[in-house]
């Protein structure tokens, strides 16, 4: 790995443009501006409708538009954090300018819009990394490895569990949350497709099956109890063409929010639970339980290390996207979320504190995660009447 400290005369560190600078651009904002500490990266523009406050370097250009900004200059690294239904017109504008591209989940709003990108990837040979940064996790990958070695047995499946609490404040903050479809452009912008995005992305990376030809079936049942037009508690199940179910419950309609949602590999020698937010490993074998702390690599460093060292893989390349894009589009093309019966939720908080609560949902959304089933066949009751 070549860094700003080690680096010989004629090391320059990475350029870096930035398309989107508030909400999770200021997440990316702040990456850059540690690497650009350490010497690794240097940002030389942003872009986005709405300026970016004071805190960006005065030496850094400001474009409303990443078209802007790659006429006026070259970057060698675009990244991308704005709505969904922008990543794939951005991501190819940069990748046709000769710029690698760290693109946010999810990728893209449809598979053809994916099949699209990736055809650009091939033409330009550029790279394209995906923001699932729970690819970059050690649990993560340490549990893909006992799958692939066979350690936990012949697997039953995979399930994943999330149980949030999102206020009217977090459906209000953007013209685009909680949206299926924006001005004819698919958003696709439902609790299945974006929140919880890396729990399925995570199942199907720890199950080697990331590609989209490795996915057999995709099966949804998407709710809402929320006044919005994608779904908030959902059950999606996917079977990957080596055989494994994997099933993803969540709801954003909680009693309690739990901000460690998991992912559950059940085999037939043992059980782990992965909470990928927090790069924590539960692995039970033969009745006894141990729990591993692990550490993550960063998507931006892994990208300008594999720009260095092409030998150094990519985290989570594009194309290895394609089996959650399935599910992404399963999701596109769904029936609109069924709403459930106001005789099942209740509501508390006002005004922008605002939220349902879904009768017993973390029940039958861990259920659904536990047993690899559907609501419908376990019975909940938003789904049976
Ligand atoms: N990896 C994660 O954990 C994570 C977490 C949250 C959000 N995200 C993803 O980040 C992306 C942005 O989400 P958000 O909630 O911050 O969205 P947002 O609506 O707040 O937009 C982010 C920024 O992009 C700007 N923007 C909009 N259109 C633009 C355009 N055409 N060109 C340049 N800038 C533009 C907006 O003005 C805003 O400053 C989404 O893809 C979302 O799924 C990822």
């Amino acid at each position: 790995m070549v860094t700003g400290r080690d680096a010989g005369a004629g090391f320059r560190p990475v350029t870096v443009g930035l398309a989107g600078v508030h909400g999770f651009g200021a997440v990316h904002l702040r990456n850059v501006t540690r690497l650009a500490a350490e010497g690794r990266v240097r940002l030389v523009a942003v872009a986005d409708p709405r300026p970016p406050g004071e805190e960006l370097p005065p030496d850094v250009a400001v474009y409303s538009e990443l078209r802007e900004l790659l006429d006026a200059v070259e970057v060698d690294v675009v990244i991308i954090g704005t709505p969904i239904q922008t990543h794939i017109p951005l991501a190819e504008l940069a990748l046709r300018a000769g710029s690698d591209v760290l693109l946010e989940k999810p990728p893209a709003a449809s598979l053809a819009e994916f099949e699209h990108l990736l055809s650009v990837i091939e033409e330009t040979g550029r790279s394209c990394q995906v923001g699932f940064q729970t690819a970059g996790s050690h649990a993560a990958q340490a549990l893909a490895a006992m799958v692939a070695d066979g350690r936990l047995g012949e697997l039953r499946g995979i399930g994943v569990v999330g149980t949030w609490v999102r206020t009217a404040q977090y459906w209000q903050r953007s013209r685009w949350a909680g949206i299926r479809t924006l001005d004819g452009v698919d958003v696709v912008g439902g609790a299945v497709t974006n929140p919880f995005a890396h729990g399925t992305a995570a199942a199907l990376m720890i199950d080697g099956s990331g590609c989209a030809d490795q996915v057999r079936s995709v099966e949804t049942e998407l709710f809402r109890a929320n006044a919005i037009e994608a779904d908030d508690t959902s059950v999606v199940r996917v079977l990957t063409s080596r055989g494994t179910t994997v099933v993803t419950a969540l709801t954003l309609c909680a009693e309690v929010h739990d901000d460690e949602p998991v992912v559950i590999v059940h085999g037939s020698a043992g059980r782990a639970v992965l909470r990928y937010t927090k790069d924590r490993l539960e692995l039970t074998v033969d009745g006894q339980t141990t729990e591993t702390q692990y550490g993550r690599d960063d998507l931006l460093e892994n990208l300008i290390d594999h720009r260095a060292d092409p030998a150094v893989p990519l985290l989570a390349p594009f194309a290895e996207t394609g089996a959650f894009t399935r599910v992404v589009e399963a999701v596109r093309v769904s029936a609109p979320p069924a709403e459930i019966p106001a005789s099942l939720v209740r509501w508390e908080g006002e005004g922008l504190e605002r939220r349902p609560i879904v009768a017993e949902v973390e029940k039958w959304v861990t259920r659904a995660g536990e047993e690899l089933a559907l609501f419908t066949e376990l019975g909940a009751p938003w789904a049976t009447s």
